[in-house]
C-alpha cells in the first residue's frame, strides 16, 4: 500500500474574496502535494472556509443577507480560483457544513469527557476583525495592529480550555522536532509564547453577542469559538472520529499556514489534540506574508490583487510561477505588482519558454533521432546535482528555492548550447552534433519532470510534445510557444 501523506491549508474566512495572500499558500500546498505524489504517496489534500464568528455575520448584515446566504455567496468565489489555479484539492470543507459541526461536536465532548474545560470569565480587549483578544500590551497607540481599529472591551461567562495542563508537553515536542516548526524564526517564537506563560483560552463565546456558530450543547447560551471551531476542521473533514479517511489520513504531515496564525496551530491546537487523545500534526510550515507595494494588502488602499487579475494574463502556470518566486516564502515579502510581467518575460518566455523552443526546433529541424545512450556525462552529472539540489529542496519545504534550482539547470543548457553552437555542428557535419542535442533533449525531459509540480499544464503541454517527437511523429505545430510573450 501507498504511504500515505495529508496536507491541509488554513481555512480562509469567507468574509470577502480571495487575494493573492490566500492564493500563495494554497499553491505552496499544492506543490508540495503534486511532489509528494510524484514519489508515490497517496496525498490527500484539504482546503476549505472558515465561516463562523461575529465578522461574517456583520458583513452578511450589511449586505442585507443572512450569515449562510453570504457565505453561501463566497464559497463559489473560491474554489472557482483554486480550479483557475490548477489546485488538486481533495476536499474543500466549510464549516457551516452538517459533516463539520457533528465533528466539532463529538470533538468537543471528548474534551469535556477528560475534564478540561471548566466555567470562568473573561474580561479583555477584542478585536472582531481578528477575531481574539488582545492584552494593553499587544495593541498600537490603543488600536488592534492588524486592523488599526479600537478593540471592544468586553467581559462574559465563557467556558475555558485548560490549556496550562498541556504546555510542557507541547513544548517539550516543539523542543525535540516531534511537531516540527519550520522556520526556526516562527518555532523560537513560539517556545518564548509559552515560555511568558500563556493563559487558558475560552472555548466558547457568549450567543448574545456573537451570533454566527456552532452551539455548545452543554450551555445554550454560549457558542463554540470560532477558533476552535475552525481548526478542528482539518479532522471533521476527514469523517472524524471513525471515518475510514481519518482512520486512514490523521495525523497531518503538514499543515501549512501563514505567519500570523502560528500561535493557534502550533499551541492551541496541539492542546486540543492532546486532551482529546489525539496524535499531533508532524510539521507546521508557517509561511511569510505578503505586503503589496510595502503595504499590507487592504481595500482602503487599493492594492489588494486577486488571482484573477493574474491568471488571464499569466495563465494558471505564470501565476503559480510568479507568486512562488516572489520570495523564499518562510519569509515575509514584497510583490511589486508591476513587476510582474518583466519577470513572467525574462524567467518564463525568454528563459524556459525559448530554451524549450531552441532544443525542440533544432532537434527537428536537423532530424536528430532521440537515442538515451547519447547523452554527455557534463549534462549528466549536472542533472545529478540538479536533482539532489532539488530533492533538498523540497525536504525543507523550500520551494523558491527548488524553483531557482531548476532555473540554475535551464541557465547550464542555454549556457551549453551557447558553447557548442549546434548550428555549426550541423552546417559542418560534426559527428558530436548528436550527442549536444541528445544531451539538451535528456536536459529538457528532466526539467518538464522537476517542474511538474509548479507548472502542471504547461509542463503536460512540453511532455506531449517531445513524446511525439521522439516517437517521430512530427507535432502538426512544429513551435511548442509555451510562454508567449507578454
Ligand atoms: N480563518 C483563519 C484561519 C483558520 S485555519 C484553521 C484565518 N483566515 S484568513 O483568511 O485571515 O487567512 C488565513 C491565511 O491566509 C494566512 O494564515 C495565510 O496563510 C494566508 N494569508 C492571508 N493574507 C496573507 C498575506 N497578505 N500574505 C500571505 N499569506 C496570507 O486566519
Amino acid at each position: 500500500m501507498n504511504e500515505k501523506f495529508y496536507i491541509t491549508t488554513p481555512i480562509y474566512y469567507a468574509s470577502g474574496e480571495p487575494h493573492i495572500g490566500h492564493a500563495l499558500t494554497t499553491i505552496c500546498a499544492d506543490v508540495i502535494s503534486r511532489y509528494q505524489k510524484s514519489k508515490g504517496k497517496e496525498v490527500f489534500l484539504l482546503t476549505g472556509l472558515d465561516e463562523h464568528g461575529s465578522k461574517i455575520a456583520g458583513k452578511a448584515e450589511v449586505a442585507g443577507k443572512t450569515p449562510q446566504e453570504f457565505v453561501d455567496a463566497i464559497a463559489p468565489k473560491y474554489t472557482e480560483a483554486w480550479t483557475a489555479l490548477n489546485i488538486k484539492y481533495n476536499d474543500f470543507i466549510r464549516t457551516s457544513s452538517e459533516k463539520h459541526k457533528k465533528g466539532v461536536i463529538e470533538f468537543i465532548k471528548k474534551i469535556e469527557d477528560k475534564g478540561d474545560i471548566y466555567e470562568s470569565f473573561y474580561e479583555g480587549l477584542y478585536c472582531v476583525d481578528c477575531e481574539k483578544f488582545y492584552t494593553e500590551k499587544e495593541l498600537v497607540g490603543g488600536l488592534c495592529p492588524d486592523h488599526l481599529k479600537p478593540p471592544q472591551k468586553l467581559k462574559e461567562k465563557n467556558y475555558f480550555f485548560n490549556l496550562k495542563k498541556y504546555l510542557p508537553e507541547i513544548r517539550e515536542k516543539i523542543k525535540n522536532g516531534k511537531l516540527k516548526i519550520i522556520p526556526d524564526a516562527r518555532k523560537n517564537e513560539i517556545l518564548s509564547i509559552i515560555d511568558s506563560g500563556i493563559p487558558d483560552f475560552s472555548i466558547t463565546r457568549e450567543k448574545d453577542r456573537v451570533k454566527w456558530g456552532i452551539p455548545y450543547t452543554k450551555d445554550e447560551t454560549q457558542l463554540i469559538y470560532v477558533w476552535v471551531d475552525a481548526l478542528a476542521n482539518y479532522i471533521t473533514a476527514l469523517g472524524y472520529s471513525d471515518g475510514e479517511n481519518f482512520k486512514k489520513f490523521w495525523p497531518t504531515d503538514i499543515h501549512t499556514i501563514g505567519a500570523d496564525i502560528a500561535k493557534f496551530h502550533a499551541i492551541f491546537w496541539p492542546g486540543l489534540l492532546l486532551s482529546a487523545g489525539l496524535p499531533l500534526p508532524k510539521i507546521i510550515f508557517a509561511q511569510g506574508l505578503i505586503t503589496v507595494n510595502g503595504q499590507k494588502m487592504s481595500k482602503t488602499i487599493g492594492n489588494v490583487i486577486s488571482p484573477n487579475d493574474l491568471i488571464p494574463k499569466f495563465g494558471p502556470d505564470g501565476t503559480r510561477y510568479l507568486l512562488l518566486s516572489q520570495f523564499p516564502t518562510p519569509e515575509h515579502g514584497d510583490v511589486k505588482a508591476d513587476n510582474f510581467s518583466e519577470k513572467y518575460n525574462s524567467d518564463l518566455a525568454n528563459g524556459l519558454g525559448n530554451l524549450f523552443e531552441r532544443i525542440f526546433t533544432m532537434v527537428l529541424n536537423y532530424e536528430i533521432e532521440i537515442n538515451e545512450t547519447k547523452i554527455s556525462p557534463e549534462i549528466k552529472n549536472s542533472v545529478r546535482e540538479t536533482k539532489k539540489q532539488y530533492e533538498s529542496d523540497f525536504e525543507n519545504f523550500n520551494l523558491f528555492g527548488a524553483l531557482q534550482t531548476i532555473f540554475g539547470f535551464v541557465k547550464k543548457l542555454d549556457q551549453y548550447i551557447n558553447e557548442k553552437e549546434p548550428w555549426n555542428m550541423h552546417k559542418n557535419k560534426d559527428a558530436e552534433l548528436l550527442m549536444v542535442l541528445n544531451s539538451l533533449f535528456y536536459g529538457a525531459e528532466e526539467i518538464i519532470k522537476l517542474i511538474e509540480p509548479f507548472m502542471p499544464e504547461k509542463t503536460g503541454l512540453a511532455a506531449d510534445f517531445a513524446q511525439k517527437i521522439k516517437n517521430r511523429e512530427m507535432p502538426e505545430e512544429t513551435k511548442l510557444n509555451l510562454f508567449p510573450r507578454i
